[in-house]
C-alpha cells in the first residue's frame, strides 16, 4: 500500500484546476443503464471509485470506453445482478439499483457494508422502491428487487439525519420510466442531485423541482442517449481552499462553481480569511486575523459534512476554542485521533468536537481512514513541524485526483512512496 510523506513548514501559492465531481459522476454513470443508446459523459474524474463504477457497469453488460476524462457507455443488453466482489468495495454502487429497476424491473445488488464514517443504511431507498411497486427482499446479504410494473407515487425521503442524496438519485432513476407521476418530498437539494436530473432530462425524462425538497417526475416510456459534462467537484474545491487557509499566502481554485461553495466560503470568511471570486474561480488569502468557529454540518445548502474533517484540521491551530457538530454522520470523527497524534487538542463527545487551538502541529506517522479524514491529515501536515507519514493512501485516491501533485504544484513538498 502506497504512503505519502508530507514535509511540513511549506507555504502555498498559485492556482489549482478543479476536476469533475465524483459524487455527481457516480450516479450519472449509473443512469446510462436507463437507455440502450450511447451516452457520452465528459469531465469524469480519474478516481478509483469511478473505476469501480465502470467495472460494475462493464460486468452488467455495458460497453464502456474511456479516453482521459470522457467516458462513452452503451447499455444495449444488460444483466441485473451486480457482482459482490466489486460492490462491497464501494457503497455508492447502490445507485445502480434505481436504473436497473427502472429499465429491467429487477435488480440484485449486495447490501453495502458500513464504513468508517458510520452506519450507512439504505432503508429510505428501499422504502421508495416499494412505494413505486417493487417487491423488496433482503436475503443472504443481497438486495433483491422485482416489479411487474412501476407506478408513480408520493414518497417522503426524509430520514432522521435529513434527506438522502443517493436515495433521491435512486428514486429519480427508478421513477423516470414508471407509469404516472412521482412526487418526492424531502428530496436532497445537493448540486449533484440537480446534475443527475439535468442528465436524465437530456435523455428525455420529465423532471421538475430538482434542487428543492420537492421533485416531481412524470414517467415516460423510454429514454434515449445523451451527452453531458459533469459539474465541478465542490468538495475538492473546498479542500484546496482550506489548504490555502492553513498554509497559503494566496490560493485560487479554478474551473469551479462558487455558487456551490456558499456555506464553505461563509465559514472561511467568519474564520478571518479574505475570499473573492469570479464566475468560475475562488481565491483565498489570509488577512492577519484568524478566529475560531462554531460549525454544524447540515444537508445542502448547509455546511457540508464532506468538509468537516478539513475544517477540523484548520481549526486545530486556530487561536481560541472552536466547536464542530456533525449532524449528518454523527460518528464521522476518524480524523480526530490522528490529528491528536500530531499534537492537536480536541475533546470529542458524541457528535461534537471541541477544538482548543494550539500554536503548531508536529509531523507524525498517521493512518488514513475515510476519504475526507485522509485529506484533512494531508492539510494538517502542510504547516506542521517535521515530516508526516500518511499510510493507506488509497483512501485519498478514491476521491482526489493526484492531490499530492496538485499540492506540490502550489509549493508543497509531498513524496509518494510506492510500497
Ligand atoms: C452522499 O452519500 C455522498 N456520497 C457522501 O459523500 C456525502 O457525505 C453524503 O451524500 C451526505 O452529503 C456520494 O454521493 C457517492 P445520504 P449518501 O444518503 O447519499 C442517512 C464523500 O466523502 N440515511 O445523503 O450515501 C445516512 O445514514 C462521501 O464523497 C438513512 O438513514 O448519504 C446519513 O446519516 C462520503 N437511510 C444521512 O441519511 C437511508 O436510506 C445522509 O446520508 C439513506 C441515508
Amino acid at each position: 500500500m502506497d504512503k505519502i510523506l508530507v514535509h511540513g513548514g511549506v507555504r502555498l501559492k498559485g492556482d489549482v484546476r478543479i476536476g469533475g465531481s465524483k459524487n455527481s459522476a457516480l450516479p450519472i454513470l449509473a443512469a446510462t443503464l436507463l437507455t440502450k443508446e450511447k451516452c457520452v459523459i465528459d469531465r469524469v474524474p480519474d478516481l478509483s471509485d469511478i473505476h469501480y463504477m465502470l467495472t460494475i457497469l462493464g460486468r452488467l453488460g455495458c460497453e464502456v470506453e474511456r479516453a482521459s476524462g470522457v467516458v462513452q457507455i452503451r447499455a444495449e443488453k444488460i444483466l441485473t445482478e451486480a457482482p459482490y466482489e466489486i460492490v462491497r468495495k464501494m457503497r455508492a454502487s447502490v445507485c445502480v439499483l434505481g436504473p436497473l429497476l427502472g429499465r429491467e424491473k429487477a435488480a440484485k445488488v449486495s447490501l453495502p457494508g458500513g464504513c468508517v464514517i458510520g452506519d450507512r443504511p439504505i432503508d429510505l431507498h428501499l422504502k421508495g422502491f416499494e412505494s413505486l411497486g417493487a417487491k423488496v427482499v433482503v436475503k443472504g446479504g443481497d438486495i433483491l428487487l422485482e416489479a411487474k410494473k412501476l407506478q408513480g407515487a408520493r414518497i417522503n425521503l426524509r430520514g432522521r439525519h435529513g434527506p438522502t442524496v443517493l436515495g433521491t438519485g435512486n428514486i429519480m432513476m427508478a421513477a423516470v420510466l414508471a407509469e404516472g407521476i412521482t412526487d418526492i418530498e424531502g428530496a436532497a437539494e445537493e448540486p449533484e442531485v440537480v446534475d443527475l436530473a439535468n442528465f436524465l432530462i437530456a435523455m428525455g425524462a420529465k423532471i421538475s423541482g430538482a434542487g428543492t425538497q420537492h421533485i416531481q417526475i412524470e414517467g415516460v416510456p423510454e429514454l434515449h442517449g445523451a451527452n453531458h459534462t459533469v459539474i465541478p467537484d465542490r468538495i475538492e474545491a473546498g479542500t484546496f481552499l482550506v489548504a490555502g487557509a492553513i498554509a497559503g499566502s494566496r490560493v485560487t481554485v479554478t474551473r469551479t462553481n462558487p455558487a456551490h461553495l456558499g456555506a464553505v466560503i461563509t465559514a472561511l470568511k467568519k474564520a478571518g480569511f479574505e475570499l473573492s471570486h469570479t464566475s468560475d474561480s475562488v481565491t483565498i488569502s489570509p488577512n492577519g486575523s484568524r478566529r475560531p468557529l462554531h460549525i454544524e454540518t447540515l444537508p445542502y445548502p448547509g455546511f457540508p459534512t464532506d468538509m468537516q474533517a478539513q475544517f477540523c484540521a484548520m481549526l486545530a491551530t486556530m487561536d481560541g476554542t472552536s466547536v464542530v457538530t456533525e449532524t449528518v454522520f454523527p460518528q464521522r470523527f476518524m480524523h480526530v485521533s490522528e490529528l491528536k497524534r500530531m499534537g492537536a487538542s480536541i475533546d470529542l463527545n458524541n457528535h461534537c468536537a471541541t477544538i482548543h487551538g494550539v500554536e503548531r502541529l508536529s509531523g507524525a506517522p498517521v493512518m488514513a481512514s475515510d476519504l475526507r479524514a485522509s485529506a484533512a491529515l494531508v492539510l494538517a501536515a502542510l504547516p506542521a513541524d517535521g515530516i508526516t507519514e500518511i499510510n493507506r493512501v488509497y483512501h485519498i485516491d478514491r476521491g482526489y485526483e493526484a492531490i499530492d501533485e496538485k499540492l506540490n504544484a502550489l509549493g508543497a513538498h509531498i513524496e509518494r512512496v510506492k510500497s
